[in-house]
């Protein structure tokens, strides 16, 4: 059966690079026969981590939603900008949010450690979001005990990247992209 894959732009920016990147990566996963779930954060608005807010109100709904939205999917793909060579705070927010909430007794972060993640991040840099890749990739491996596949994707000079429409120029891009795109699918299916 075609694994589910969701993906996730964490850019909110109109035009963003990230946003192309993961349509991108979105139409690749179907050319491959994955079952695709494109999400945007902006349905997923989520204050800014407070524990008192936590405390006195509970995990907000939204991020309820958000974590039942990974767990109806196998694989997840995420497009990450780099700020300040790290992970933008839109996307630590929603992993942060996501990582506080237990329903039906389960496991702590039982969410992360069931499914095959694979991230891609587009740049205007010569570096391509680099070192965002290997923040996030801490963030979810060792702060959530996720399985992040080797296979990744950084998309230098952005601005320039991608064609009219919105295909890759770079034909080795291409293929690193085509590449964490079947490995991600083979890992969500082998682990399911
Ligand atoms: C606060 C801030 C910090 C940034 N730091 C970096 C950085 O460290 N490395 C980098 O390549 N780009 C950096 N940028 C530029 C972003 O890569 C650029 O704004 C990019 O277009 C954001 O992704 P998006 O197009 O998906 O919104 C930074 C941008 C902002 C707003």
């Amino acid at each position: 059966m075609a694994p589910k894959i969701l993906v996730i732009p964490g850019s909110l920016r109109t035009n963003s690079h990230n946003v192309r990147l993961a349509a991108l990566a979105g139409k690749e996963l179907s050319l491959a026969e994955a079952d695709v779930t494109r999400i945007s954060l902006a349905d997923y608005a989520l204050p800014l981590y407070d524990g008192d807010l936590e405390a006195h109100s509970g995990v907000p709904h939204n991020a309820v939603q958000l974590k039942r939205m990974l767990a109806a999917h196998q694989g997840v793909f995420i497009a990450t900008p780099e700020y300040n060579a790290s992970v933008p705070p839109l996307l630590k927010n929603a992993i942060d949010w996501m990582s506080r909430v237990r329903e039906r007794g389960e496991a702590p972060l039982a969410v992360f450690k069931r499914r095959a993640f694979a991230l891609g991040a587009a740049s205007p840099g010569g570096f391509g979001g680099m070192r965002s890749l290997l923040a996030l990739r801490q963030v979810l491996e060792i702060g959530c005990g996720a399985l992040v596949i080797p296979e990744q994707i950084a998309v230098p000079h952005a601005d320039t990247a991608f064609d009219d429409m919105d295909n890759l120029k770079d034909e080795h891009l291409t293929a690193s992209l085509k590449t964490a795109v079947r490995a991600l699918i083979d890992t969500a299916q082998r682990i399911a």
